[in-house]
């Protein structure tokens, strides 16, 4: 089997995360380009897992890139993913996709035209826990779900990038975003959204205007409900994602995409505890791997980069206009 060669753009945080899980993945791909801005670190960072640097993103493609890996911060989206698709290659894109629905729309749109498969990085769905929970419903085992409740909850200052609305779009938008997703993929797509947010930790913190307490409810007109809520006031240190999911036969507590405690509630209820160690980095790069060589969609589809998207927007707008919005 021909390797894949890979090529990653934005060399930061997320970016190592990746190039590691093509390095496990290393008997059907290889990293042979990173791209980045600082000439010196894209460098050193590529040095570090054996890929060759680059500055510039049309002379990485130019290199024979079958997929390209998009882990740059959500501002710096400007055609990045266009260009990739437009020149044959596959794309993995890091959440949020974008920060307004136009350039989602573009991206989705684009690498649609170029028949190439397109994913979104909300890695989350590979989890043990979240595929247990995704087998039972789709086999009738769990019944309708009628509540999903779900946190971010953290206390870091994180990059400068990401205090800015305006660059990383607010805690709701850049990371309560992978809880909101899950919502959408269990829950369903909601049909409306009210959210309240505020900066209420980090007000005196210069150049740090981003929500740090937020909660979003979704609505749906037979009566199902989403509660979600983030802050950045937690414990410092500690990034803690819960979420809780109520269904007419089974309910499960997810402390982790890989790890929950499942209850059958029909009869006598019965628990069952999942807890494995799937790395989902490497699980979401195998399924990107799989779907270029069997032509078939990926698990993710950039396309519900976009959904997802499309519902903490209109949570942001909602809490800026003090009403529910309707999708
Ligand atoms: N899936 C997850 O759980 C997860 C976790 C963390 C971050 N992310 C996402 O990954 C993305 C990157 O986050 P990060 O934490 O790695 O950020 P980071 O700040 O650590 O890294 C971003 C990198 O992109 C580079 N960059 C910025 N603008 C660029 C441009 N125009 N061209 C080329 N390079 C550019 C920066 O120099 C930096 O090296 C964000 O969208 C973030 O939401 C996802």
């Amino acid at each position: 089997m021909k390797r894949l060669r890979v090529g990653l753009l934005g060399c930061g945080g997320i970016g190592a995360r990746h190039a590691t899980a093509v390095g496990v993945l290393k008997d059907e791909m290889q990293l042979v380009g990173c791209c980045g801005r600082n000439e010196s670190k894209v460098r050193e960072f590529a040095a570090r897992f054996g890929a060759e640097p680059f500055t510039e993103l049309r002379r990485m493609l130019d290199s024979q890139i079958d997929l390209l890996i998009v882990a740059l911060p959500p501002f710096a989206h400007t055609g990045q993913v266009e260009q990739a698709v437009a020149a044959g290659t596959h794309v993995l894109v890091e959440k949020p996709i974008a920060l307004d629905m136009t350039r989602a729309r573009s991206m989705v749109d684009a690498a649609a035209k170029a028949g190439v498969v397109a994913a979104c990085g909300f890695m989350y769905r590979f989890g043990a826990a979240v595929k247990r929970w995704d087998a039972a419903v789709k086999a009738g085992e769990a019944g309708r779900v009628g509540l999903f409740t779900g946190q971010f909850h953290c206390n870091a200052l994180h990059a400068d990038w990401w205090r800015e609305r305006a660059k990383s779009g607010g805690q709701m938008v850049e990371q309560l975003i992978h809880i909101v997703d899950l919502a959408r993929h269990q829950l369903g797509e909601p049909q409306t959204v009210y959210a309240r947010t505020a900066n209420f930790f980090h007000r005196d913190v210069a150049g740090y205007d981003s929500d740090d307490v937020s909660a979003i409810v979704l609505g749906y007109a037979d009566g199902r409900v989403g509660v979600l809520n983030a802050t950045n006031g937690a414990v410092p240190g500690q990034w803690t994602k819960l979420w809780q999911i109520v269904a007419e036969r089974m309910t499960g507590r997810f402390t982790g995409w890989n790890t929950a405690t499942l209850t059958h509630t029909i009869g006598a209820p019965r628990t069952e505890e999942i807890d494995e160690q799937i790395d989902v980095f490497v699980a979401q790069l195998a399924d990107v791997a799989a779907a270029i060589r069997e032509r078939r969609p990926p698990a993710v589809p950039l396309s519900e980069g976009a959904g997802t998207l499309r519902i903490v927007l209109a949570a942001r707008q909602s809490a800026a206009e003090g009403r529910e919005i309707s999708l």
